[in-house]
């Protein structure tokens, strides 16, 4: 595929700054003390026109009107199941809303009651930065033996990069799949954006080493490698990660075993290699919530994952002790910016028949993100 192709189907869905925020000027005061009662209310009105999704690391004032909660991928597998619903109001972020549009009928409509809840890590491969990457491959003449793996945590444009190319979407659940489908059917996989569930999936779960792997840096020329490194690679990770997870260290996993005698440390993919390899446990987000859910009564747990979620866990298990891996990583700031006034602003625009923040995908880009969701789902 040609650059000039791949700009095209990155057109207008790709980096945060093209989003824009909009609130129409209508957003109630957090401080209104009747905003339950106003969320009830537009909820009852919109009855079944409407179906809320929420993402696990959501905060608690907007996981209480969630029709369904759970992690991106079966969030956006109930949105396809729903296709009576008109509206799909998506309690998560961007890419998230994409994949719901991409996956439900072309009458319904997703909304993002807030359009600033991006993903950094999602930002972190533009369009145009993959155009140049796989140009450079296939100067390099291994392009046609590369399979691209795009996480779930990416824009539409890149999952349809990934369709267009022969490759797959996965998540954090189901990425040791994905990689190994990859390997038998091209030579290397190129791995978006998350370097971390990459590189973690690659070592730990099919067996290669550190070295099979390179780092490819988008604000270099070459991604900053030599053209041996990479003909010599089987996975080459794309410099991203998210800014929550990347940040917890293996000092706090060291800490936490020496201050609760007998913890297991429980971590998500995204996390840094070092510290996933020295956890007890490694998971999705829903992963995680099982682990909880089935742990014995007086165990002890730290998490690495996003704080809403740690807390949520903390306050429903009460006979186990968790704890949250580090304390000076911060909520998810972009997951965190649907609140309760953006979600009544949202729902009570939608009774008035005023359709806001609609997320749509064009028609091109959603036709090889699909190909490339569908890729996923048929291996599972
Ligand atoms: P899930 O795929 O588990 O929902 O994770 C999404 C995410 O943003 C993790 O940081
Ligand atoms: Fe993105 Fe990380 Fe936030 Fe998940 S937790 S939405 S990967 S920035």
């Amino acid at each position: 595929m040609a650059l000039s192709d791949l700009l095209l189907l990155g057109a207008g869905s790709d980096l945060a700054s093209q989003r824009g925020v909009s609130c129409d000027g209508q957003l109630p005061p957090a401080s209104d003390p009747h905003l339950k009662q106003r969320a009830r209310v537009a909820r009852e009105a919109l009855g079944a026109r409407a179906l809320i999704l929420g993402h696990h690391y959501q905060r608690d004032e907007v996981i209480d009107f969630a029709d369904v909660t759970g992690d991106s991928f079966k969030l956006a597998q109930e949105a396809a199941k729903r296709p009576d619903a008109e509206y799909v109001i998506f309690c998560g972020v961007h890419f998230m809303a994409e994949s719901a549009d991409i996956l439900t009928t072309k009458d319904q409509k997703v909304i993002l009651p807030d359009l600033a809840a991006g993903c950094s890590m999602a930002d972190m491969a533009s369009a145009q930065q993959v155009a140049t990457c796989w140009d450079a491959l296939t100067e390099l003449g291994v392009a046609n033996k590369t399979i691209p793996v795009t996480y779930m945590n990416s824009s539409a444009a890149i999952k349809s990069f990934t369709g267009a190319n022969g490759g797959t979407v996965c998540t954090s659940s189901n990425a040791a799949r994905s990689m190994q489908w990859a390997l038998s059917k091209g030579e290397k996989i190129l791995f978006l954006p998350d370097q971390h569930l990459g590189r973690n999936t690659a070592v730990l779960s099919l067996g290669l080493t550190l070295g099979d792997c390179v780092l490819w840096n988008p604000w270099k020329p070459m991604g900053g490698l030599t053209p041996d490194q990479i003909r010599n690679a089987k996975v080459i990770l794309w410099r991203g990660h998210c800014s929550v997870h990347g940040r917890f260290t293996i000092d706090t996993v060291h800490e936490v075993r020496k201050r609760i005698p007998g913890v297991k440390v429980l971590v998500h993919p995204e996390c840094q290699h070092e510290v996933v390899s020295s956890a007890d446990v490694v998971g999705s987000t829903e992963m995680i919530i099982r682990t909880i859910e089935k742990a014995p009564s007086g165990s002890a747990w730290a998490i690495g994952t996003e704080l809403n979620l740690v807390q949520r866990l903390a306050n429903n298990h009460q006979d186990k002790q968790i704890v949250f891996l580090d304390k000076t990583v911060c909520y998810c700031s972009t997951m965190n910016r649907i609140d309760l006034p953006h979600l009544v602003w949202a729902m009570e625009s939608l009774v008035a028949n005023h359709l806001v923040n609609q997320i749509k995908v064009d028609e091109k880009t959603a036709h090889f993100s699909k190909i490339a969701l569908e890729q996923m789902l048929a291996l599972a």
